[in-house]
């Protein structure tokens, strides 16, 4: 499949850092952290295909043609290397880089993420929910099934749902084929030779702490970072904790290109 060019907002400057968003949300999730971040980085935040405002061409968005989308973003950038920063399915997306991509990839930081394929029940939802989109056209029954579990704090469940409800019926089917087909990345994670750091809130409904642990563990440098009280949206939850930890991981990454 062809790449898309992708959308995508701007802030700071100096060394790129690439923020994914989880499904099916888009790059707006990602602006409480801007004003703690936008003077130590340069921070793009692009919609993924099929969100927000990017292209939604038809077909199964897989967890490659996602990445090379954001490959395709950072050769138009005249960025080699970036960090990657993608929260749940965003955090799919760059794992599927981080194989695909070794050498542009400086660093990476998993939210609310993990690199395991679906159990078989998640597996056979995502199908029938797709089939129900494209028959129906709705998204709303997507967002009455995910709001609940996506944050302990209502304010804050608002605050995503009218982004989920804006969500495009073409894009949503075509990413949840795509996350359907996707590969166990847990090779991926343990070869990393990068700083990589996985951060989970402690109450995220959607991706239990004990997989976060589990890949800990995996790694060559084990570094999870659990945020208390918070769910599956920690850069809405805890913003400024969030940043602390990306700030910190910056400061272990080395930019130069690789050969
Ligand atoms: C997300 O937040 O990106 C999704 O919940 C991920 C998933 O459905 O596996």
């Amino acid at each position: 499949m062809e790449t898309v060019r992708l959308y995508y907002e701007e802030f700071g400057k100096s060394q790129p850092i690439i923020f994914l968003h989880g499904y099916p949300l888009d790059h707006t999730i990602w602006l409480p952290l801007m004003p703690l971040l936008k003077e130590y980085a340069r921070l793009i935040l692009p919609d993924l295909r099929g969100h927000g405002l990017s292209p939604k061409p038809s077909g199964i968005y897989t967890m490659e043609v996602m990445a090379a989308d954001v490959r395709a973003l950072m050769d138009e950038l005249k960025t080699e290397r970036a960090v990657l920063v993608g929260h749940s399915m965003g955090g799919y997306v760059a794992l599927a880089f981080a194989r695909d991509f070794p050498q542009r990839l400086a660093g990476l930081a998993l939210v609310a993420s993990h690199c395991f394929v679906d159990q078989p029940e998640r597996l056979k939802l995502r199908l029938e929910n797709a089939d129900k989109v494209e028959r129906t056209g709705e998204v709303a029954f997507i967002t009455e099934a995910m709001l609940p579990n996506l944050s302990p704090d209502a304010a804050i469940r608002e605050e995503i749902k009218t982004i989920i409800m804006n969500a495009n019926s073409v894009g949503v089917a075509s990413v949840l084929r795509g996350m359907a087909q996707r590969q166990d990345t847990s090779a991926v994670l343990a070869n990393l030779t990068i700083p990589a750091v996985i951060i989970a809130g402690n109450e995220d409904q959607i991706i239990p702490l004990e997989r976060s642990r589990q890949m800990a563990a995996l790694m060559k440098q084990p570094w999870l970072e659990v945020i208390p009280r918070v769910g599956h949206m920690p850069m809405l939850e805890a913003p400024d904790v969030v940043s602390r930890i990306l700030l910190e991981l910056l400061e272990k990454v080395d930019f130069s290109e690789k050969k």
